[in-house]
């Protein structure tokens, strides 16, 4: 079989040896060559007896058409020691082999690279221009943990910029009004699920404009991408849900909309002493939801005890805040199984989470505090028991085209600091939850600045489809005073610090317009827009999961010379 260059395409190649001259030994020539070896062939285009099948290995066949052979030139050899099979799975190490290789993988590429080209014309119709910004920045505390590149100017170093964030806000005060581009961000991050330390973004600003503007961008943005890429109209309007009401409902501030079950607080429901068995916590909230596993109450217990003794289920047995309480719906059971719960819950109890014979209904205690971070131990239960019941054919998977957009709001402007991240470097035990040049919403959230910044809103969005974040964005702070006024009084950095933010601070305060932007992850976008749970399977050249590229195999260790050239030298351990 030949291969055309693409490999869009196969066309039958026959020789025989049976004759004399050129065809002779080109068939002899044929025959030692192995496949996948890159070839100039002539022949005579032949017609052949229709081929059964009209495809090869994915590629087009052609099936009346064949070419007998009348002479072959490798252009290259595949030495004997690579074995490419049909079924042969390469490690990331061949990468190229796996390009060549995976049909699929390969279509990823180029679908990627269509809707790029498709986002950029679609801009480039309402007016956005795009412009680049430098990828050396400098070292300032946004959020994440950077990657630094020393110079030879000794003891100084540019850094990689984690986003473009700071250049698109004074591309605004430059009087450009709409900017985007395609981003190389960086983020020397532990590599939590699917990260990589280097990742494109669509990143976005505009000036005189405010959160709506922006989400109604973005809208029509991912309108057109799925109608041009996946032929699929998307609503007008995407739904909307504030931070609590995901939080609440859904134990996640990136809710998967498809799985219908809604949690619930019971608490007011439920007898003392029930509540005592479920958790340690004095003065709890007992959170619910129900998931219609099986009809068979029998079912759904083998179901969730198969669970929870798996390694999947460790986590919530392990809770500290007690682990979850699990009743099956029993038609045959007094009070159908739900005797536990006690009268009044029985009686009075959200109609919504009403049993039915098989199903299972999960209760969870946590402190009855403010939501903080991006999801509950509940949330993330109800998630991963709907993955589990799917995968053992309880419950139907969701279609693939079956995308459930949502913007999540009002998000608090801070969340408690973790130590573990370096944050913005400020001492408050507070740092932004987007990122510090986020605006507060209202005027009202602005005065809590002086009074309980932590309960401050954000003009924050984030753009959710079925339990990914594709990105989010803000209203930004323009006020030179109001920015200075977080750094300074809300997150307490230290002087040194807001130093390393002057440049901004300036820029502000000469008369910058209103103006706010979004970044959306490109990578997850375009995983998800084909259906792929890894973003890996859509980067031509993506980092393992320990953040190295095992093809080129970076990153390497540079010599002692070269460490001198920077003026440094490694400490030994
Ligand atoms: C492959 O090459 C053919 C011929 O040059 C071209 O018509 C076709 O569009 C290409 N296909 C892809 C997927 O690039
Ligand atoms: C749950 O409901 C109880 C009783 O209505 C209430 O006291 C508690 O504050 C609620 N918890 C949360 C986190 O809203």
């Amino acid at each position: 079989m030949l291969r055309s260059k693409n490999q869009t395409w196969a066309i039958q190649v026959v020789s025989t040896g049976n004759v004399e001259g050129e065809e002779a030994e080109a068939h002899v020539r044929l025959r030692t060559l192995r496949e996948w070896t890159p070839v100039v062939i002539r022949g005579k285009l032949l017609e052949r007896r229709q081929a059964k099948t009209d495809t090869f290995l994915g590629m087009k066949l052609v099936t009346d058409r064949e070419i007998s052979l009348t002479s072959i030139t490798p252009l290259n050899e595949v030495p004997s020691d690579i074995i490419i099979k049909q079924d042969t799975v390469f490690g990331p190490e061949q990468r190229h082999l796996q390009l060549r290789t995976d049909f699929e993988l390969r279509n990823n590429i180029i679908k990627r690279q269509k809707a790029m080209q498709r986002a950029r014309l679609e801009l480039a119709d309402q007016g956005w221009k795009e412009i680049e910004t430098p990828i050396l920045f400098k070292s300032t505390p946004e959020g994440a943990r950077e990657f630094l590149v020393p110079t030879r100017a000794k003891g100084l170093a540019y850094a990689l910029p984690q986003s473009p964030q700071q250049y698109k806000q004074i591309l605004m005060a430059s009087g450009f009004t709409r900017y985007y581009q395609f981003a190389r961000c960086f983020r020397d991050e532990d590599l939590r699920a699917d990260r990589q330390p280097e990742f494109t973004q669509l990143d976005m600003e505009m000036s005189f404009a405010a959160e709506e503007d922006i989400m109604a961008e973005i809208e029509r943005l991912l309108r057109a991408l799925w109608y041009r890429i996946l032929k699929q109209k998307l609503p007008e309007k995407f739904q909307r849900m504030t931070y609590q009401e995901a939080m609440a409902s859904y134990g996640s501030d990136k809710p998967d909309l498809r799985y219908d079950s809604k949690i619930q607080n019971i608490t007011q429901y439920l007898p003392a002493d029930l509540i005592s068995k479920i958790t340690p916590l004095s003065n709890p909230t007992i959170d619910a939801f129900k998931v219609s596993v099986s009809s068979d109450p029998k079912t759904t217990r083998k179901f969730i005890s198969d669970f929870l003794d798996s390694p999947d289920g460790r986590p919530f047995l392990e809770n500290p805040d007690g682990q979850p309480g699990v009743f099956v719906g029993d038609l045959t059971a007094p009070m159908q199984g739900l005797g536990p719960l006690g009268y009044q819950y029985t009686m009075e109890g959200p109609t919504d989470l009403a049993v039915e014979h098989g199903d299972l209904l999960i209760l969870q205690a946590r402190p009855d505090a403010p939501f903080a971070g991006g999801s509950t131990t509940l949330g993330n239960l109800r998630l991963a028991l709907h993955r589990a019941a799917i995968a053992h054919n309880l419950l139907p998977a969701p279609a693939a085209h079956d995308y459930k957009f949502v913007w999540i709001h009002d998000f608090p402007l801070f969340s408690p600091s973790v130590d573990s991240e370096p944050g913005q470097g400020g001492t408050a035990g507070l740092s932004a939850t987007h990122h510090p040049f986020t605006a507060p919403k209202t005027p009202a959230d602005i005065d809590l600045l002086l009074t309980d910044p932590s309960r401050a809103i954000a003009a924050h969005y984030d753009i959710v489809v079925n339990g990914v974040e594709l990105g989010g964005g803000s209203r930004r702070i323009h006020s030179a005073a109001v920015q200075e006024f977080i750094f300074r009084d809300v997150l307490k950095m230290r002087p040194e610090r807001i130093e390393d933010f002057r440049h901004l601070l300036d820029v502000l305060r000469s008369g910058c317009p209103p103006h706010c932007g979004i970044a959306l992850g490109w990578d997850r976008l375009m995983a998800v827009m084909f259906g792929r749970e890894s973003v890996r399977d859509v980067i031509a050249f993506p980092k393992s999961g320990r953040g190295e590229d095992l093809l080129v195999k970076s990153p390497n260790r540079p010599t002692v010379e070269q460490w001198g050239t920077y003026g440094l030298e490694v400490r030994k351990a």
